[in-house]
């Protein structure tokens, strides 16, 4: 199992410290600011070979840089599209790209919506979604429409395990879930989602990760063909334009 280490950064965001279990090698995925990561790293004694962005957005790269400057030789890696972008970029990736990281293989997935560059990273039991899709939720569209993102998360729904656990840029879930209990009132693991969510947070606790199943089960981004959410949102048919009622939903909420 790939091992790996939440380091909250800024106000809530998540960066994350891979490590392969076979060889020990180390990467750092979406380093928004340096100062918590390199404390992690030197607590952990791991020297990172490479940095995986997500997408281009200053807080999942702002600490690049830095962590460029005091690890020589580190490669930097975003999607190709990201080129100019990504501070300290050095390599470039596309979808279907398998990333080496020594015995893990991570594979790319590439997902705009959020970002026309937004990328997933996943091995066979963690996923890095950053802000494509959160725990109860997905990104705003900044950058791509609600088509684009609509499949995008299909294809991350389609491409994991369900067991695979899912990492992605912000502690967002309690308030997620609030939105889908003002959405399906009626939705008891909803509720108890949420409930848990709650605890979690109040005890200042990571909600970070949850698997894929759990999404499938309560994030209605990835249920615009649920007729639960297409009540909720009072369209039917086609799940392009429930997603989009949804997302507009979130928007003004
Ligand atoms: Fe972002």
């Amino acid at each position: 199992m790939l091992d790996v280490t939440l380091v909250p950064c800024l106000s809530d965001n998540y960066a994350y410290l891979l490590r392969d279990p076979a060889t020990g090698e180390c990467a750092v995925v979406d380093p928004s600011e340096a100062e918590p990561v390199l404390a992690a790293l030197a607590a952990m004694q791991l020297r990172p070979t490479m940095v995986l962005n997500t997408h281009h957005h200053h807080d999942h790269v702002g600490g690049n840089e830095a962590l460029a400057a005091a690890f020589p030789g580190l490669r930097v890696i975003a999607h190709a599209s990201d080129q100019g972008r990504v501070p300290a970029q050095t390599g470039a990736v596309a979808d279907g790209d398998r990333v080496a990281l020594g015995g893990t293989s991570l594979r790319v997935l590439h997902v705009p919506g959020h970002t026309l560059g937004a990328v997933t990273y996943a091995s066979d039991d963690a996923a890095f979604t950053g802000d494509t899709l959160f725990l109860g939720g997905c990104g705003r569209l900044f950058e791509g429409d609600a088509a684009m993102m609509y499949a995008s998360l299909q294809r991350i729904a389609e491409a994991l395990d369900p067991a695979t656990r899912v990492f992605c840029g912000h502690e967002y879930t309690a308030n997620n879930l609030r939105f889908i209990a003002a959405l399906e009132p009626d939705n008891a693991a909803v509720r108890d989602a949420l409930a848990d969510a709650e605890r979690l947070r109040a005890d200042d606790r990571p909600t970070v990760p949850k698997s894929l199943r759990d999404e499938l089960r309560l994030n209605p981004f990835l249920r615009c063909d649920d007729p639960a959410v297409e009540a909720a949102v009072g369209v039917s048919g086609d799940p392009v334009a429930v997603f989009a009622a949804l997302r507009a939903r979130r928007n003004n909420w």
